[in-house]
């Protein structure tokens, strides 16, 4: 079979925000303790952060990181979080029945995103608290001096601010499961004078509201306008989560996953412009997908452990060959709506639906799904373009015939980077990939890199960290402007040309 693109600059999607690079680290399992953080850790630094997660972060490229929530920043005093650490409360955490001790807080988690050459993104308790506690959680964070608060900062040992510029206005604020969970209206009046009061410490600082949890949800678009109505002049984003896993066997669905999120994405967008367009205002409102991912464990994880313990191994999912290509092809779905998906979160970043694993006392490795993130992160820079795929079909059960092949393409005007990013959504066929690219006649083919494997089930451990990585391919032949390239059956592809 094959499949062709047209790859021609002209056609412009839009420029890629880096923050579109982004994670989470929630207070939820061995995400924090045991992930970014275990004083006792062989390769701990003088703060106790592990330094082998430090390394993979940073070699993964992770531009920004959403904290400290998730459900748990719906029940959360984050002043918990601050000064001598053998002060600092032990507190029943009720999202995650978990014991949390508090170690980390707002400052470590700073110095943490410092080290990491990561940028903080900070989500406020809109569950449990209200104004007051987010107006001042950002003077703490980033007033200079002289005021309560930002001088308690300067005494817990952070004299300079830590420049907190994106703030989360809740999360998942339309879950029955969220703590103080609340209807539309009830949220978009409280998020609207949060942002408020936030903005009057802070005006520099730019704002998500809280949209659907999922695209499934009984409110989901209707839920957006009716909170952007509120809250339209005071925030910046709408939030969107999705976190996809085959079900019932349906593995043609769960490779067809980036359909879904295109369609989410472009549901989202319409909700926005209707909120515009109702309101007469010219100001347009741009999405972070702050929360994506392949997940397997979600219902089950309180079967797994006792309540009410320190950092439990709960969400710990192992992910495979045939997860790393739906990882991919959700990346792909993000690259292409670059013109209005603005920021991204991959959660989390370590041990709790993860590309990366630790062992408590022993070493981390990187999950089958780190190299499409890694690869991706490193080369889709620049700007996505449109590409019009004429591929052959596959059909699924929840989403139809779709594409067998998802492609995108960014292209970085300054260095003249082309990136390919291919998926194969065939379990058993090989596909002929053929890119037309008389648009960039000097283009020459850097490499061709794959991840699949006979076996699509497996998944890197702590004794094969490697088992499952990108490889190189044969290099796709280039002539006469006409790129043609060999995509295995169920695969994720990169060919770069320069
Ligand atoms: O990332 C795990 C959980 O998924 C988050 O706490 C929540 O926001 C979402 O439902």
């Amino acid at each position: 079979d094959k499949a062709s693109i047209v790859v021609d600059p002209a056609f412009k999607i839009g420029d890629i925000d880096p923050r579109i690079r982004g994670s989470f680290v929630e207070h939820l399992g061995r995400c924090v303790y045991g992930g970014i953080y275990e004083p006792d850790h062989p390769s701990a630094d003088e703060d106790g952060f592990r330094t082998d997660v430090l390394e993979l972060t940073r070699e993964l490229g992770v531009t920004a990181v959403r904290y400290p929530g998730g459900n748990f920043v719906s029940g959360y005093n984050w002043e918990d979080g601050i000064g001598p650490k053998a002060d600092r409360p032990r507190r029943l955490e009720l999202a995650w029945k978990t014991l949390e001790t508090n170690q980390v807080g707002v400052d470590e988690f700073a110095a943490w995103c410092r080290k990491a050459a990561t940028e903080p993104i900070m989500a406020v308790n809109l569950g449990t608290r209200g104004v007051a506690e987010a107006a001042e959680l950002v003077e703490y964070c980033n007033h200079p001096a002289g005021s309560y608060w930002s001088d308690q900062r300067v005494r817990n040992g952070a004299k300079d601010p830590h420049g907190v510029r994106l703030w989360c206005l809740g999360n998942e604020m339309d879950g029955q499961w969220q703590i103080g969970h609340k209807t539309a209206r009830e949220y978009g009046l409280l998020a609207a004078e949060t942002a408020k009061a936030m903005r009057m410490v802070d005006p520099s600082l730019e704002l998500v509201a809280c949209g659907s949890s999922h695209r499934r949800m009984p409110t989901f678009a209707s839920w957006e306008a009716e909170v952007l109505e509120h809250t339209y002049d005071v925030v910046d984003y709408v939030s969107l989560h999705s976190y996809y896993a085959p079900r019932n066997g349906d593995v043609a669905s769960f490779l067809a996953s980036g359909v879904d999120m295109d369609e989410m994405i472009e549901a989202v967008v319409a909700s926005c412009d209707y909120a515009r367009a109702k309101l007469g205002r010219s100001k347009r409102i741009d999405l972070s997908y702050d929360e994506w991912n392949v997940w397997y464990s979600g219902g089950s994880w309180q079967d797994t452990v006792d309540p009410w313990t320190e950092a439990p191994p709960i969400l710990q999912d192992e992910y495979s060959v045939m997860d790393a290509v739906v990882v991919g092809s959700l990346l792909n779905s993000l690259l292409r709506h670059a013109d209005r998906v603005k920021i991204a979160c991959f959660a989390q970043l370590v041990n709790v639906i993860a590309p990366m694993t630790t062992e408590n006392g022993g070493p981390a490795w990187r999950q089958s799904s780190y190299h499409p993130m890694a690869l991706a992160f490193a080369h889709g820079v620049g700007a996505a373009l449109r590409v019009e795929p004429v591929s052959p079909l596959v059909s699924t059960p929840l989403y139809g015939d779709v594409p067998q092949l998802d492609a995108t393409v960014t292209y970085d005007e300054s260095s003249g980077a082309v990136a390919v990013f291919a998926v194969n959504r065939s379990l058993t066929e090989p596909l002929v990939l053929s890119a037309d690219l008389r648009s960039l006649p000097s283009a020459r083919v850097v490499e061709h890199v794959a991840l699949f494997d006979s076996d699509r089930d497996a998944i890197n451990t702590k004794d094969a960290p490697d088992r499952v990585v990108p490889r190189t391919q044969p290099a796709p032949s280039l002539a006469d402007g006409r790129l043609e390239a060999e995509l295995p059956p169920l695969s994720w592809s990169l060919i770069r040309l320069t």
